[in-house]
C-alpha cells in the first residue's frame, strides 16, 4: 500500500501485454477462470454493484453457437481461442443491492423506478469490469483479445434469452432474458510470433490536461 508495485509486474499488465489473436495450443484451466473472477470481483463499481456478467465459452459446442454472430474478421482468432468470454450486464443488477450494498436500503428502490439510470449504471460498470477481467487475466499470465466486432442482438437471443442455460450460475437472472452483452474477449496462451508492431500511444499532451 502508498508503494508502487514493481516493474516487472507493471511490464506484464501494461508495456509489454499485448491484444492477441493466435494461440499456443495450451488450454486454460477452469481453475484459472474461477481464480480470475476471484480477482476481478475485488475491483470497484458503482454502489458495489456489479452489474458485469461473465460468459465464458469454452467447449466447442458453445463456440458454434457463437460463430455466426462474429463479425467475419473475428471469426478465426475466436473459434481458436481456448476460451472466449461474453461480458454482460445484467439489467436487473439492482436486485442484489440489498446484498452487496446494505447500508443503503434506498439504494435498490432508486434504480427500479429509473431504467435509464439502469442501462447507464449497468453499461458503465460492465465495461469498468470487462477491462479489470483483462488486467486481471494478465495478472494470472493469461493473454487476451478483446472484440467489439459481433452481433450484439445476435448473442443476446443465442445465450441470454428465455429458457436458454444460465452456464451454472447460481442465480436465475440468465434464463429471464435482462442480461446484455457489452463485448468478447478471447483468453489463452498467445503466440507472439503472430504479433504486429505496436501501435502508437496519445502522448500526456494530447490525451490529459492538469487543471
Ligand atoms: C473494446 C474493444 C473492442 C475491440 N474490437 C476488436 C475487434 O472487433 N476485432 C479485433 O481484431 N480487435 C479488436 N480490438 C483490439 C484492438 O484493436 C487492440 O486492443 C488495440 O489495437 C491495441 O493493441 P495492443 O494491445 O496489441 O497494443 C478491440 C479492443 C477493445 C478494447
Amino acid at each position: 500500500m502508498g508503494q508502487p508495485i514493481d516493474d516487472t509486474a507493471v511490464n506484464a499488465l501494461f508495456r509489454d501485454a499485448r491484444t492477441y489473436t493466435k494461440w499456443q495450443p495450451r488450454p486454460v484451466a477452469e481453475q484459472t477462470l474461477r481464480d480470475l473472477y476471484d480477482l476481478l470481483k475485488w475491483a470497484p463499481t458503482s454502489a458495489n454493484g456489479a452489474p458485469a456478467r461473465f460468459a465464458f465459452l469454452q467447449s466447442k459446442e458453445a463456440k458454434e453457437r457463437l460463430r455466426p454472430a462474429l463479425a467475419p474478421l473475428n471469426v478465426a482468432k475466436t473459434m481458436s481461442a481456448p476460451v472466449t468470454v461474453i461480458v454482460a450486464y445484467d439489467l436487473r443488477f439492482y436486485e442484489q443491492l440489498p446484498k452487496l450494498f446494505p447500508h443503503s436500503p434506498g439504494m435498490a428502490k432508486m434504480f427500479g423506478s429509473n431504467p435509464e439510470l439502469v442501462e447507464t449504471t449497468a453499461k458503465r460498470n460492465s465495461s469498468l469490469q470487462g477491462a479489470y477481467l483483462i488486467v486481471a487475466a494478465r495478472a494470472l499470465g493469461l493473454d487476451c483479445g478483446p472484440m467489439s466486432g459481433f452481433d450484439n442482438k445476435k448473442v443476446d437471443e443465442e445465450f441470454f434469452a428465455a429458457g436458454k442455460p444460465c452456464f451454472g450460475c447460481d442465480q436465475e437472472f440468465f434464463p429471464e432474458g435482462h442480461v446484455k452483452s457489452n463485448f468478447l474477449c478471447n483468453l489463452g496462451y498467445g503466440d507472439p510470433g503472430a504479433l504486429h508492431p505496436r501501435l502508437p500511444r496519445l502522448l500526456f499532451s494530447e490525451a490529459c490536461s492538469i487543471l
